[in-house]
């Protein structure tokens, strides 16, 4: 498994890590647990380290289900979390209004008392509550990457940082990224501190980032840790024309996954598949072993369901792509990725 470094933290992790979210059953139509938990352990014995979770994802049951299947293994796994989104009902309600929602994801819009309303707040007092309630909930001493979930305008991000970096040196947390930032936001963190990462959304169809954040953190050494490489799944290929999605899961609304458009993303699959068989690869793993191919990108972050999707995505970090094929890759993408939403 090929190993990055987190920025300059010193912190080395594997390349393609294990993306939390759907392990909370928010948003991914459920998930049982037990599943997750194997999920995470065939991960671990497959040669992935990093495991990125959140306190939103499933509203702390991501990081309680992490927080399980590592007891004992602590040394093994790097963690990461996030901060920055409230939803508890006793939050006064500070920062930007962000989204509703339910436990499971189903209602979103308008507020019947069931719903939480998720604020993104930076706060001093608020990231310091939060860090010890993400630590009870991993069952953990320390995190080794602690981002900001997403960015708001009411605290001065000289202020977030400032908090951040106390707790690194109060040896709670190890190292320092955001998330859902632009170069505007890495500047002022970068004013006040080392900020070692970005979690940013990158995938063969989501590519802004390589006219922005992308180069901007290869030049000043902040790894790119690129979230829904598989695009939430549909650049796996096992997305097809008839497959449905329960209640809750976000691909029942997401424009992405139209009919329509899954037979686009099948189009641009097939002229792919040569690729993959001449490396015996799924279309999966050759997604994967591409997004971690890309100049800058330090680490794919991706979601699994199960243990066969564990072990399966593990194999592509020990995947080198030629150049010829990187190049034959970016033709199919030129020619087609530009017709799918
Ligand atoms: N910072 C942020 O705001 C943010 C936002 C989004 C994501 N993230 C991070 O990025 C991680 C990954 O993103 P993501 O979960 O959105 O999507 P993703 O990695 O693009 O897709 C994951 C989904 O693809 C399917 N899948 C995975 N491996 C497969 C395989 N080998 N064969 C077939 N299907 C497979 C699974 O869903 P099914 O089996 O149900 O099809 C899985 O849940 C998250 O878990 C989270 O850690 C962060």
């Amino acid at each position: 498994m090929k190993q990055r470094l987190i920025g300059k933290s010193g912190i080395s992790a594997s390349a393609v890590s294990l993306g939390a979210w759907a392990i909370g059953g928010w948003l991914w139509g459920g998930q049982d647990d037990d599943q997750s938990i194997r999920a995470i352990q065939a991960s671990i014995d497959s040669g992935i380290n990093f495991i990125d979770t959140a306190p939103i994802y499933g509203f702390g049951r991501s990081e309680e289900i992490v927080g399980k299947a590592i007891r004992g293994r602590r040394d093994e796994v790097i963690i990461a979390t996030k901060c920055g989104l409230r939803w508890q009902k006793d939050f006064p309600k500070q920062g930007n209004y962000h989204f509703s929602s339910d436990e499971a994801g189903i209602q979103q819009r308008g507020s019947d008392g069931a719903l939480y309303d998720v604020y993104r707040f930076l706060g001093p007092e608020s990231i310091r509550w939060e860090v010890e309630q993400s630590l009870r909930r991993l069952q953990i001493e320390t995190i080794d990457l602690y981002q900001t979930h997403w960015q708001e305008e009411t605290t001065p991000i000289e202020d977030t940082m400032a908090t951040l970096l106390e707790l690194k040196a109060e040896g709670k947390i190890r190292s320092i990224g955001v998330s859902n930032a632009k170069v505007h936001h890495m500047e002022k963190y970068r004013s006040v501190g080392q900020l070692d990462a970005d979690q940013e959304k990158y995938s063969m169809l989501d590519r802004k980032l390589e006219s922005g954040s992308l180069p901007y953190c290869r030049k000043h050494d902040v790894a790119m840790l690129a979230y829904s490489p598989l695009a939430n799944g549909l650049l796996t290929g096992k997305i097809g024309p008839d497959r449905e999605f329960g209640a809750g899961d976000l691909r029942t609304w997401n424009k992405r996954f139209t009919v329509e458009n899954r037979r686009k993303v099948a189009s641009l699959l097939r002229e792919l598949e040569p690729i993959a068989e001449s490396y015996q690869l799924t279309l999966a793993q050759l997604v994967i072993a591409w997004t971690i191919a890309q100049p800058g990108v330090t680490h794919a972050l991706v979601g699994i369901r199960n243990e066969a999707q564990a072990k399966a995505n593990a194999k592509a970090g020990v995947v080198d792509l030629s150049d010829t094929d990187l190049v034959t890759i970016e033709k199919a993408l030129a020619s087609q990725g530009n017709a799918i939403v």
